[in-house]
């Protein structure tokens, strides 16, 4: 179900991008799921009860996230939403395997009816993609009950940045440092623990990098076109400002936020 009034950001690219890269994505993206269990690490240590009743996961894609939380949480209605339907099949996989029920609605998070009354929203790796994320996250308190939890992670400014500094036109639009949370949090959310923290992965050629970002499905574009001259050129690059012990650095920057709504 769509809410037509709010704004129609155009998701096609994003959409393409995951949706070729789902499959590969589960076994690919190692940092997403580390930083998926930090965030529900995060949950637990902040006390949370065991015992959920109403949750949303938006951005789930083929459940890192879904998983740490069902591993940590007895929930009794979930609902998952993904921008990209094609991640229903692996979510199902996931919940048969855990004898858990749920329900799918799939779509822009920033455009869709959300459930109400919700103890806790949680995401993991999705909000870089949301343009106007005060106007979501303002949306998500009021899906909250009194008392309900808000958990997300997402990327600082450091994100990627060899990609950056190369002059790659493909990051996600909304890169935030920790520091910069507090202010767009809505004034009926307490933030109640942020973290912050980059995270190397190290390549033996810039071919193994590039495949890394396709089969994330992040920056899938960045590559795209390019000729054997481009990618001798590219490793060149990078070798020269950023190789360590012959090996290729690329730069996580991951944000942990968790809020609450005062019960
Ligand atoms: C990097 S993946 C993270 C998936 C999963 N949460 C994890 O931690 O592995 C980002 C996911 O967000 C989804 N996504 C991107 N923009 C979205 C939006 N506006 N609303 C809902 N989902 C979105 C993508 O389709 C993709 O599956």
């Amino acid at each position: 179900m769509k809410d037509q009034s709010l704004s129609s950001i155009d998701h096609t690219r994003v959409q393409r991008s995951f949706a070729r890269g789902l499959q590969s994505y589960h076994e690919n993206a190692s940092v997403q799921r580390q930083i998926a269990e930090e965030l529900v690490a995060i949950l637990a240590a902040q006390g949370v009860p065991k015992t959920l009743g109403r949750v949303l996961e938006f951005g789930c894609g083929t459940g890192h996230l879904t998983s740490a939380l069902l591993d940590q949480f007895d929930i009794d209605a979930l609902t998952l939403n993904d921008l990209v339907s094609e991640a229903e099949q692996p979510l199902q996989a996931l919940l048969q395997q855990r004898g858990q029920a749920a329900s799918f609605c799939f779509g822009a998070i920033e455009e869709l009816v959300l459930p109400q009354q919700l103890d806790l929203i949680a995401s993991a790796s999705t909000v870089q993609w949301i343009a106007d994320l005060p106007a979501t996250l303002s949306r998500l308190s009021d899906a909250l009950r009194p008392g309900g939890w808000l958990a997300l992670s997402g990327f600082g400014r450091h994100q990627f940045h060899q990609l950056v500094e190369l002059g790659s036109q493909a990051a996600a639009p909304n890169y935030l440092d920790a520091g910069e949370w507090p202010l767009i949090l809505p004034a009926g959310l307490e933030l109640v623990a942020m973290r912050q923290q980059t995270i190397d992965l190290q390549f033996a050629s810039a071919i193994d990098l590039l495949r890394h970002l396709r089969r994330t499905g992040v920056n899938g574009q960045a590559s795209r076109g390019w000729g054997r001259r481009d990618l001798e050129q590219f490793e060149r690059r990078y070798r020269q400002r950023f190789a360590c012990a012959d090996q290729l650095p690329l730069t996580y920057d991951a944000v942990w936020i968790l809020a609450r709504k005062p019960g």
